[in-house]
């Protein structure tokens, strides 16, 4: 995670955070969804860190939902206890007032969902009690930019569900692991979804230095 203001990986992030605002600033859009082809690629550490970003912003504001409930990690990525989270929202257990976590980490504040394992993944989805629950997350939350860690798209129709629901979306690729025929199957799915970027991640490439970056 890169949460610091001078950490060297958070400017990437930075860099992100401030394109994809831009574009949905201009959209009034609100839910962002992060997914990929498959699994392993880096979602949940970059939906984390761009969270992480963007509530950096002292005019902005961020709620992270682990909408992954095949294999949820943020709750474990930021160090906080996931005990129930969105499933016990779904099943009515809690409301999503206390289901919500308040997370500080280092100087960043944001809300926090935390996922929970479901084997009803794909059903839940599709739900209308899940189509509920993005309703009164966009009602109570409305002056907070909504970022969803999903499952990859390509191994279930989990995120095909859900694209529908969301506003835009962030497509993450995983150099070594993701190939060309991965992408254009899944720019089959995302026809009438907004695809803000396509991240090229764990690319091991080294950046040159520039100005006070190292
Ligand atoms: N930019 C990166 N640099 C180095 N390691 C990374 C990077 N992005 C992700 N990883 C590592 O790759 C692994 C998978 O990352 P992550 O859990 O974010 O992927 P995911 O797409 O959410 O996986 P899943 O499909 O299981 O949800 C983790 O061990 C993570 O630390
Ligand atoms: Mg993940």
């Amino acid at each position: 995670m890169a949460f610091g203001t001078s950490s060297q990986h958070g400017r990437y992030y930075d860099m992100l955070r401030t394109q994809v605002l831009q574009e949905m600033d201009k959209k009034s859009w609100q839910l962002l969804a992060v997914t990929s082809p498959t699994a392993g690629c880096g979602k949940t550490v970059t939906a984390c860190n761009l969270a992480l970003s963007i509530s950096r912003l002292p005019e902005r504001s961020v709620l992270l939902v682990d909408l992954d409930l095949r294999r949820p990690a943020v709750g474990n990525y930021l160090g906080i206890n996931g005990n129930g989270g969105v499933l016990d929202v779904l099943e009515g257990r809690a409301p999503l007032s206390s289901a919500v976590q308040q997370v500080s980490i280092g100087p960043n504040n944001m809300l926090v969902l935390p996922g929970s394992v479901s084997s009803n993944s794909s059903e839940w989805m599709a739900s209308q009690t899940m189509a509920a629950m993005l309703q009164t997350i966009k009602r109570d939350f409305r002056s907070r930019i909504v970022i969803f860690d999903l499952p990859p798209m390509l191994l279930g129709d989990d995120v095909i569900s859900i694209l529908p629901r969301t506003d835009a979306a962030l497509l993450v690729a995983g150099v070594g692991s993701t190939t060309v025929s991965d992408i254009k199957e899944c720019q089959r799915h995302l026809r009438r979804t907004a695809v803000l970027r396509v991240i090229v991640n764990k690319s091991t490439e080294a950046a040159g230095s520039y100005y006070g970056y190292y």
